[in-house]
């Protein structure tokens, strides 16, 4: 990917000005052209919504980062290294080593992703008349939460909020907000206090290590442990390198193991910044905790040396977890996400600022300011992206969050975006000049897009299975 640098950027040691993808490509996958009458067809099908087509269909997939990452060929030989003995197997051992390596924790257990890390400690900690605070909850997260009847608490700052604002990280805890929310939290009414880096939720935007250390100070006042939803834990480590003063020449991995160092637990989806196609992990400093968490294991993941996972998946996740440290790699990916960014910004498509590390979230409220939050902008701006070019996102708006009150009154989600996520190591420039080029044709005729309206939900999460069609 030709990338050029920001003026002064750091190159980590190349001299050119050019930004290049980091590796070069051994196996390749073709992917599927369609007619502009062969995708009215397929979203006729689908009911205009993007999760219930066949991936085939679709040209650039954007609808995720998680789990579509492409393989190393190490990762891959690691594969057939792979020990699959039930127990002690040798390949979880590399991954506890690696994992131990990186987060210092003393108890690693494998999950087969991060919601079922989630699932594990929320059942343990969670329950009636508990809260927990996060920075902001990925759903799952939160979803987890609730489902123990236990209530999740976003405290995102005001920057955070604003979808405009260019700030550095836009991810951070309110801990200001923090403070005053343990002042009123019932005593005891706390198991624990939740920081997600990257803030997938916030724009992907990341959060400082002082925000980081100044949240475990709070907790530790408070006697309460705090974890990290790690997820994108090394691109959020690139942005501290870039952006926080007194880190710009330490190396990430160190940055790594500071940020891991400052909290008591992790929850890990490995979908992401591991680099594989799935796993995850909980690991832990109290072991009485970690007996319980491995004794949940048991009966829903597996047991403890494997966890929902086979032995060739720990390895590639060894594998994956040093090559996602590579700086070449981080500043290539950070700056792929940015290059789109920049090139929507100068054509005046509002997007959510400033472009985060994993994806890009066009801003479909200004986009499309003729369609009211009742006929999800979000939706029609998805649809309109597949349609003209075959690309497929994620409305994140009043789709995925809008709600119906008890007088049947419609009430929108705060913020109406559609993502643009960029799997690891799959796109080239090209394809990013490609995905430019649509949305821009998009911003272009955007007088034209049509509102949609609901035909069939279902009574939760409508967004994966809701059929849509176009108001006429
Ligand atoms: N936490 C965060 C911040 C996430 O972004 C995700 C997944 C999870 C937890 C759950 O992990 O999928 O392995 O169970 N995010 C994906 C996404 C699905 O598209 O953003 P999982």
């Amino acid at each position: 990917m030709i990338l050029r640098a920001r003026q002064g950027a750091d190159t980590t040691g190349v001299a050119m000005k050019t930004i290049i993808e980091p590796f070069k490509i051994k196996s390749v996958e073709p992917i599927h052209f369609t007619t502009r009458e062969e995708r009215e067809a397929v979203l006729r099908k689908g009911f205009y919504n993007l999760f219930m087509i066949r991936a085939e269909d679709v040209l650039i997939d954007l609808l995720t980062d998680s789990g579509t990452a492409a393989m190393s060929a190490a990762q891959w030989a690691g594969m057939m290294q792979g020990d699959e003995s039930y127990a002690g197997a040798r390949s979880f051992y590399r991954f506890e080593a690696k994992v131990r390596e990186l987060t210092g924790m003393k108890n690693i257990i494998p999950t087969h992703q991060g919601r079922a890390a989630e699932k594990i400690l929320f059942s343990l900690v969670g329950g009636p008349g508990k809260i927990v605070p996060n920075n902001s909850h990925f759903d799952t997260t939160r979803a987890n939460v609730e489902f123990t009847g236990a209530e999740a608490v976003d405290l995102p700052t005001a920057e955070g909020r604003d979808p405009d604002l260019i700030a550095d990280f836009k991810g951070n805890m309110d801990t200001a907000g923090l403070e005053e929310f343990f002042r009123r939290a019932p005593k005891g009414s706390v198991p624990l206090c939740m920081m997600t880096v990257t803030n997938n939720s916030g724009g992907g935007q990341p959060v400082s290590m002082q925000n980081i250390r100044e949240t475990r100070d709070i907790c530790r006042r408070e006697g309460v442990p705090l974890f990290l939803d790690a997820c994108r834990f090394a691109e959020n480590a690139y942005f501290i390198k870039k952006r926080e003063r007194e880190y710009a020449t330490t190396p990430v991995k160190a940055i790594v193991q500071e940020m891991f160092s400052l909290v008591d637990g992790v929850t890990m989806s490995a979908k992401k910044d591991a680099i594989v196609n799935m796993g995850g992990f909980l690991a832990l400093q109290d072991d009485e905790l970690a007996a319980r968490a491995r004794n949940l294991l048991i009966m829903t993941e597996g047991f403890p040396t494997y966890g929902g996972l086979a032995g060739r998946d720990l390895e590639a996740i060894a594998q994956g977890l040093d090559e996602v440290l590579d700086e070449h790699y981080l500043q290539y990916r950070l700056r792929s996400v940015e290059y789109l960014g920049e090139r929507l910004v100068k054509e005046g498509v509002p997007i959510m600022q400033p472009p985060g590390g994993h994806a890009i979230y066009l801003n479909a409220k200004k986009f499309l300011p003729h369609i009211p939050p009742h006929e999800f902008p979000g939706q029609s701006l998805s649809v309109a992206l597949f349609l003209e070019g075959g690309i497929r996102s994620a409305e994140i708006g009043s789709v995925m969050f809008g709600k119906t009150d008890a007088s049947g009154t419609f009430v929108p989600a705060r913020m109406e975006l559609v993502r643009l996520a960029m799997p690891r190591r799959v796109y080239t420039q090209s394809h990013i000049d490609y995905v430019f080029e649509v949305v821009a044709d998009c911003f272009a005729h955007r007088e034209t897009l049509k509102g949609y309206r609901v035909v069939e939900e279902p009574p939760m999460l409508r967004h994966f299975t809701a059929k849509f069609a176009p108001i006429t």
